[in-house]
């Protein structure tokens, strides 16, 4: 394991439901449910289901709820695994800790494999979607979401606090995750193609998490890594600086405006 998948995987395991609780705060522009009800849509004719990064499988359980019969997880974190468990529609689940990179699962056994905000973290990305061809069989589908950015408070957000995790010291600093490829459009469309898949469908949801201006901030602080470096004056200080620099896009009813893009790829194996 690489010290950013041992660093992922004691963060989660020490807050099981963080991932998806944080997720579940937001709601999808235009369409006014969650991301992961959204995404499940994109995956309809699914009967086995992998999930790279399953987290504590709030996706997969919303996959379970729509009668996808054959579900299956894996994640770096084993605490995360075991709040996936306890989901009623995970008791049958196949959920392994581990590494996408080493998929403990045998060649063409899914048609569909799914990741969400996860792919993003993962180095050897060619050994992941090298491993997510292999367990998929010929014609399936591979549905991906990555992180495509904040907007108005949250991107408020990250222009303050960026001068501050680029000056936490080596000792505390959170080990940078994951390759560059992953974050772009053009870097995926490369990776996939490469290893088989047809040529990448794209899609954008726009997720609203506006709120007071508490909530918000909340959600900035929860939504980065990073900030698991901040001492607490480092963490007062961006605090003060992010009130301050969203001060004007408080609206009159004291709601600041805040959203995350999240890019969602779908392709087929060829
Ligand atoms: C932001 S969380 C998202 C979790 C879940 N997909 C969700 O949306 O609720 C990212 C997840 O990816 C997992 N992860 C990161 N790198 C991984 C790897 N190489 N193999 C398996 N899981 C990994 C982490 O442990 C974490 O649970």
């Amino acid at each position: 394991m690489t010290s950013a998948e041992e660093f992922l995987r004691s963060y989660h395991d020490a807050r099981p439901d963080a991932a998806s609780e944080l997720a579940g705060r937001g709601r999808v522009t235009g369409d006014g449910r969650t991301v992961y009800e959204v995404f499940a849509d994109r995956v309809t004719a699914a009967k086995a289901v992998l999930d790279l990064g399953c987290g504590d499988g709030a996706l997969l359980a919303e996959l379970g709820s729509r009668g996808v019969p054959k579900l299956a997880g894996v994640d770096l974190s084993p605490g995360q695994l075991a709040s996936a468990g306890r989901r009623p529609e995970l008791a049958e689940a196949d959920l392994r800790p581990g590494r996408a990179q080493e998929l403990p699962f045998e060649d063409g056994e899914f048609d569909t494999v799914v990741s969400f905000m996860a792919l993003m973290l993962m180095t050897d990305v060619e050994q992941v979607v090298a491993e997510a061809a292999r367990v998929l069989a010929p014609g399936g589908t591979l549905a991906i979401g990555i992180g495509g950015g904040g907007r108005e408070a949250m991107e408020i957000f990250l222009k303050v606090a960026r001068p501050l995790f680029a000056v936490v010291p080596e000792e505390r600093r959170v080990p940078a995750a994951g390759d560059p490829r992953t974050r772009t459009r053009e870097g995926l469309d490369e990776l996939l193609t490469s290893a088989g898949f047809e040529p990448v469908e794209w899609d954008r949801m726009v997720v609203d998490f506006g709120g007071t201006p508490d909530e918000v901030w909340q959600t900035c602080h929860d939504s980065y890594y990073q900030m698991a470096g901040l001492d607490d004056t480092h963490r007062k200080g961006l605090r003060t600086a992010f009130t301050v620099a969203t001060r004007n896009l408080v609206t009159p009813e004291g709601r600041l405006p805040a959203s995350a893009c999240i890019e969602v790829a779908v392709t087929r194996l060829r």
